[in-house]
């Protein structure tokens, strides 16, 4: 792409890991560096994050504020959902709100998988999201992301010899935060895009047992999967500390799995990053590798 036929541009939460990912896509992918935005809440942060020329400008959820000034001259923007669970619907509300006043040609939206059947808990925010940009009238596009590879604490199984969950045998069809940050990349600059929904998942789905059995496998180590019953386990994470919504979330997400509903065999995942997707292999030996450096 050169300068004269690409489009700007931007992502939010651009500062988080997933954004960064996204970032640094857009750019192997040919995307000139003053044709990415990155809009963060942040700019401190911000700094020395990005390649040169990458334009960094602050907006925040909360605040309908400067996102004109965010928004300005941007074709193609990619919100990407708040990690802050309070009112998130409404955050986003923000700036699909901002998009629409400033033009936006295209909305790229990091959702949930299968986000319109799913029902474990945090599914909801995504639903209303989803609703929002329906009425909004901007062009969108879906990115309904599963599950990272790297949500599962490798470390902390090794450590204990347990991965704790509710999710039974429920099968999680996880990829990696690059292969997800692809295909973002390769959404954000393709043509034609308003109105497809990306189901995104990996190739490969495992249980939480075999999460366990490959990691035991790889380190050597006896590491085995303790399921829970839901309540069961919402008091374990209580009484590591966590507080009760997160532990609620963590079990509704379990019972989602259990449910199948991070499963996705097939998924449009491999054609949007034209390669096999990140493999429960390669993220174990990869976070071992990070542990042992
Ligand atoms: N699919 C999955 O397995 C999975 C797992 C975890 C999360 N997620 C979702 O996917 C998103 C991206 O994942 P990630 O790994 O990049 O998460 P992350 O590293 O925690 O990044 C979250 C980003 O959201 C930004 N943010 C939070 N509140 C904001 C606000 N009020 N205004 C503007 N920005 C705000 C943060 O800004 P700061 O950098 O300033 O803190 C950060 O950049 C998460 O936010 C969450 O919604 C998905």
């Amino acid at each position: 792409m050169n300068s004269t036929s690409s489009p700007t541009i931007a992502v939010t939460a651009a500062t988080g890991k997933l954004g960064q990912l996204v970032v640094s896509s857009l750019l192997e992918r040919g995307v000139p560096a003053d044709h990415i935005v990155a809009i963060v809440r942040n700019p401190a942060k911000a700094q020395g994050l990005f390649a040169p020329g990458v334009q960094i400008r602050q907006a925040d959820y909360n605040s309908p504020e400067g996102w004109d000034r965010a928004l300005a001259g941007v074709q193609r923007l990619l919100l990407i959902s708040s990690s802050d669970l309070n009112d998130r619907a409404d955050q986003h509300r923000t700036v699909i709100e901002a998009a629409s006043a400033a033009g936006v040609e295209l909305l790229a939206y990091t959702s949930l998988l299968k986000a319109d059947t799913a029902r474990m808990s945090l599914a909801a925010d995504h639903q209303a999201t989803e609703k929002l940009l329906t009425e909004s009238g901007v062009p969108f596009v879906l990115l309904r992301n599963g599950w990272y590879l790297e949500n599962y604490d490798l470390a902390q199984a090794l450590q204990t010899g347990s991965v704790l969950g509710a999710a039974g045998t429920g099968r999680i069809s996880a990829a990696s935060r690059k292969d997800l940050a692809e295909a973002a990349a390769a959404a954000l600059t393709r043509d034609g895009q308003a109105g497809k929904v990306y189901e995104l998942a990996g190739d490969e789905a495992f249980s939480l047992s075999e999460l366990a059995a490959e990691l035991s496998k790889q380190s050597g180590k006896d590491v085995q999967y303790r399921n829970f019953a839901p309540e069961d386990y919402q008091r374990t994470l209580e009484g590591f500390g966590l507080p009760a919504p997160v532990a609620q979330m963590l079990v509704s997400s379990d019972e989602g799995v259990a449910r199948g509903e991070l499963e996705l065999p097939n998924s449009d995942l491999r054609e949007l990053i034209g390669r096999p997707s990140t493999s429960l292999k390669e993220a174990v030996a990869s976070q071992l590798a990070g542990q042992q450096a």
